[in-house]
């Protein structure tokens, strides 16, 4: 428990869940559904949350849940996702949140996750507590049935429409293959799939049916809609073990009758606009970050993951938020990095947000050292750490939260 100007940080009770979700519904301006109530406890434990308290009123509330996270190379470590954070409109800038980061990341820190992560609402607040925007989406627009594949694409087929049940059976295995390959992605616990994809009131939802293509090594999620004259095929969600799923999914997606667009969020480097034979038709509407990520371990999270190329470097790390900074010593052979605290002169500078940015390999160092964002004496070995720092597979967000 901790309290400053006469705010009060402490663990949440059972109770007090309903007066959570209400500051929850008032902060971020969105009413849960009936699947966030029935599910969203066991996915987000409220005894693990920490509220502000002022007097009898709560204020504040920010919660986490340990997760499994695959990093570059196929390696997975603890993360710690952060979620919920809010602090009530009447009590704004006085630093209730930063008393809510102060203690949840004292009780990350004390239990050794090397990382935490989670979903920024706004781009300009969370720097200062050490996170860096590290996985990006593209938003693209397809016309439908415009596209035409290359003769050079494969047509592997085997997709299926299938009903719940065989989604519920299916999605959560294919899932979890997918999600060991990529970087960035967590495992996804049983009641958040009931919660947003399984739970009855989904299939129906903001004038949208939700329905599931399957292939046996990928799925697509799909949401259609008619709104405004125009029907909307959304991928709400997809997931391909292999190329031969990734085109299958597409081809059935590209080619569906009466759909006027469809909308999806790819990664940077998906390969669709390559499959057919007019790239700009897989028009770019937009780009985001979704996961923003905070180292709290140096050696531990940069041992974690692997490396495109051998590395020799000597990182100074500033972390104003927490003591997880000072001067490391990196050194990476086939792949395998060791790094531990050194006094030997840093060859680069950088801030733990920008260690955080960098770690999923979507984010360049170059790009950083060319914003002033980190410091390097020597080109050839900025470019040797950009090199090494980039992934053979892009960083994905696993679900949201
Ligand atoms: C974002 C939110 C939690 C901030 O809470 P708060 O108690 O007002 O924040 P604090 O007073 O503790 O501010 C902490 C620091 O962040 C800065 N900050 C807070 N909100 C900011 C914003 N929107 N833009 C830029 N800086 C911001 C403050 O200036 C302060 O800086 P300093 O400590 O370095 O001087 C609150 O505005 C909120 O609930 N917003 C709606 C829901 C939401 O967006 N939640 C975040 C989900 S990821």
């Amino acid at each position: 428990m901790a309290s400053t100007n006469g705010i009060t940080v402490r663990s949440a009770r059972a109770e007090e869940r309903p007066e959570v979700i209400r500051l929850q519904d008032m902060g971020f301006g969105m009413r849960g559904s009936p699947a966030d109530a029935e599910f969203g406890p066991q996915v987000f434990d409220i005894e693990r949350a920490l509220v502000a308290v002022d007097g009898d009123r709560l204020v504040g509330h920010a919660n986490d849940r340990v997760m499994t996270v695959t990093v570059p190379g196929g390696n997975t470590v603890q993360a710690s996702g952060v979620t919920g954070v809010v602090v009530t409109p009447t009590h704004r800038r006085r630093g209730i949140l930063r008393a809510l980061y102060t203690e949840l990341h004292r009780r990350i820190e004390s239990e050794g996750q090397p990382l935490t992560i989670f979903y920024a609402s706004e781009g300009a607040i969370y720097g200062r507590f050490g996170y860096g925007p590290s996985i990006a989406e593209v938003d693209v627009s397809i016309q439908g049935r415009t596209a035409e594949f290359r003769s050079t694409t494969p047509d592997p087929g085997g997709v299926r429409v299938a009903s719940l049940t065989e989604a519920e059976l299916a999605l959560p295995e294919i899932y979890d293959r997918w999600r060991r390959l990529t970087p960035g992605a967590q495992d996804r616990p049983e009641a958040r799939w009931r919660q947003r994809v399984f739970a009855e009131s989904i299939q129906h939802q903001d004038g949208a049916v939700q329905f599931f293509l399957i292939h046996p090594d990928g799925y697509v999620i799909l949401r259609r809609a008619w709104a405004d004259n125009k029907n909307t095929a959304t991928v709400h969600e997809l997931r391909a073990v292999t190329a031969e799923a990734h085109v299958a999914l597409w081809r059935v997606l590209l080619s569906m009758d009466l759909v006027h667009t469809v909308e999806a969020n790819l990664s940077d480097n998906d390969p669709l606009p390559y499959l057919v034979t007019d790239p700009r038709l897989v028009r770019v509407t937009g780009r985001h970050d979704t996961l923003w990520t905070r180292v709290m371990d140096v050696p531990a999270a940069l041992t974690a993951r692997s490396y495109q190329q051998d590395l020799d470097v000597v990182l100074s790390v500033d972390d104003p938020f927490r003591n997880a900074g000072g001067v490391f010593a990196l050194r990476v052979r086939d792949g395998v990095a060791e790094c531990e605290r050194t006094d030997r002169t840093p060859d680069l500078e950088l801030g733990i947000d920008v260690l955080g940015s960098l770690y999923f390999g979507t984010y360049r160092a170059r790009v950083y050292a060319a914003a002033n964002r980190i410091q390097a004496k020597d080109p050839a070995v900025l470019r040797a750490f950009d090199e090494a720092f980039t992934g053979d597979r892009d960083a994905e967000l696993g679900w949201f939260f």
